[in-house]
């Protein structure tokens, strides 16, 4: 499949701000360790990575698996791949199983089902329809997901939220859909919860796939 035009309108975005991306996720470092714990890691576990970006999750996601266990993960956008293949060799050098690949969430086909995948902060993967069904159709029943992101803020902050769609722009091709930004993969879950962050203005939450006795 040819990559669509909001995949390629993402793709412009990130090469204009993959440079500086690193720099600018100090405040939500929280907010992913709280994800990357959600996600309950075991030594010898298979973790995905959705959306990886940079690779800034990729050590504290292999310290939770160990040596004995493998970290998936893939990125679309070339900048942000390079930045996380860098990450890759070095840890690679070091005894840790990385297996990165630059691919779209759509398309991208997974080599291992997971235990475990992290959404952090990939708001258009979790917003588009085709990206979700070719993820949760490579997931076993049972898989953990650990999801983060942006939303609009409550009703009653509601003047806000302009604020919130500006923050969320120069990221996100559907900036707009704050509302509930989870609601195409809560439909795959059992036992989905969320908790508000930022005030309001983000969320983290987790769930298993839903399946066959689950
Ligand atoms: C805000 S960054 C988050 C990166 C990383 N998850 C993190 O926590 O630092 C969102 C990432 O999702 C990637 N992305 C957006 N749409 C994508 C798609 N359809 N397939 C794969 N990656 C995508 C972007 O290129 C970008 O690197």
């Amino acid at each position: 499949m040819a990559p669509t035009p909001d995949n390629l309108r993402s793709i412009q975005k990130y090469r204009r701000t993959a440079a500086a991306y690193d720099a600018t996720t100090g405040p939500t470092w929280p907010i992913r360790m709280r994800c990357i714990e959600l996600l309950r890691l075991s030594k010898g576990d298979t973790v995905l990575d959705v959306g990886c970006g940079t690779g800034l999750s990729f050590e504290p996601l292999l310290e939770q698996v160990g040596r004995q266990g493998t970290l998936i993960a893939f990125e679309q956008s070339p900048e942000m791949h390079a930045q996380a293949e860098q990450r890759a060799q070095g840890l690679r050098a070091q005894g840790w199983q990385v297996d990165l690949q630059c691919a779209s969430a759509e398309e991208v086909q997974l080599p291992a089902r997971p235990d475990a995948a992290l959404f952090h902060y990939v708001h258009d993967i979790v917003r588009t329809p085709q990206a979700v069904a070719n993820l949760f159709g490579q997931f076993a029943p049972g898989t953990r997901i650990a999801i983060a992101g942006m939303k609009y803020f409550p009703w009653w902050l509601a003047p806000l939220n302009l604020f919130a769609w500006l923050k969320n722009r120069p990221y996100n091709v559907r900036a707009h859909e704050l509302r509930r930004p989870w609601s195409l993969i809560e439909p795959h879950l059992r036992d989905f919860h969320w908790k508000p962050t930022q005030g309001g203005m983000g969320y983290v939450g987790s769930g298993r796939v839903k399946g066959a006795g689950l």
